[in-house]
């Protein structure tokens, strides 16, 4: 794997399904005409139908664009499912995989996530891979021994395959909680381990209930390298507050 420049911080939106076109022109128009500060990427995840009309307006304020979900068969009768060349085609950078709304209510397993990742890389896209424990986890102290068999799937990895996780803990997905930063900085210095153990050096993000007055304090905790957002990534104004914060800590880092 290649190493990445752990210190560029990733602020990436998940508008999950949400966003009309006009509402995506608003949101775009709002943004400042340069939101992506030095040190900070940032990147926006809409739902497939805004990928071609934000294309360029992203582009154009150096924000990356990334898709939500993809199919893992490269093309053919799969009704209603999109592949990774058509997201490349849209001009997809990123894509998130192995969310857990996709695992929990569409059913997608580990096997799934796998075939989902190679298509991606043969495709010429960054995964974004979603990992996170439920509240029952936790509480029963099942945490990195969940996280762990999720990393399983980047076993086989190709070398130089670009990649970003994501540690989104269920219970903190969308519901305002998150976890304290002590469990953030331990969990991440898991990940990290497990990553390493697999040889595989990559940005870990946060993501679950991140919002633009806890940003700064999360992304201050040793280990997370972004964030995942999905409700505070919806208006421009919040969007860019936390943008603001990634480049605080960034440079408080420099
Ligand atoms: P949230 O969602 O920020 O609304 O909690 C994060 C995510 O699911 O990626």
């Amino acid at each position: 794997m290649k190493r990445r420049d752990h210190r560029r911080k990733l602020i990436a939106g998940n508008w999950k399904m949400n966003g009309l076109l006009a509402e995506a022109m608003q949101f775009v128009a709002d943004l400042k005409e340069n939101p992506a500060p030095e040190h900070v990427e940032v990147a926006l995840m809409p739902p497939y139908t805004l990928l071609h009309p934000l294309h360029d307006a992203l582009e154009e304020k150096g924000i990356r664009l990334g898709a939500q979900n993809v199919y893992f068969e490269s093309k053919g009768a799969f009704t209603g499912s999109i592949s990774a060349m058509m997201l490349r085609d849209a001009g997809c950078h990123y894509v998130i995989l192995g969310h857990s709304e996709r695992r929990n209510i569409m059913g997608e397993t580990d096997k799934v996530e796998k075939a989902k990742l190679a298509a991606a890389w043969s495709a010429g896209l960054e995964p974004i891979l979603c990992i996170g424990e439920s509240l029952e986890q936790r509480k029963a102290g099942e945490t990195n021994q969940h996280l762990h068999r999720q990393l399983q799937v980047l076993k086989d990895a190709p070398d130089n395959a670009p990649l970003t996780v994501a540690y989104e803990p269920i219970w903190a997905i969308g519901t305002g909680l998150t976890p304290t930063p002590e469990q953030i900085v331990e969990t991440h210095a898991y990940i990290h381990e497990v990553l390493g153990d697999l040889n595989i050096d990559c940005r870990v993000l946060y993501g679950g209930s991140a919002n633009p007055d806890n940003a700064k304090d999360i992304l201050s905790c040793r280990g997370v390298e972004g964030l995942l957002v999905g409700g505070a990534s919806l208006k421009a104004e919040s969007f860019s507050r936390m943008i603001a914060a990634a480049a605080d800590v960034a440079g408080s880092n420099s």
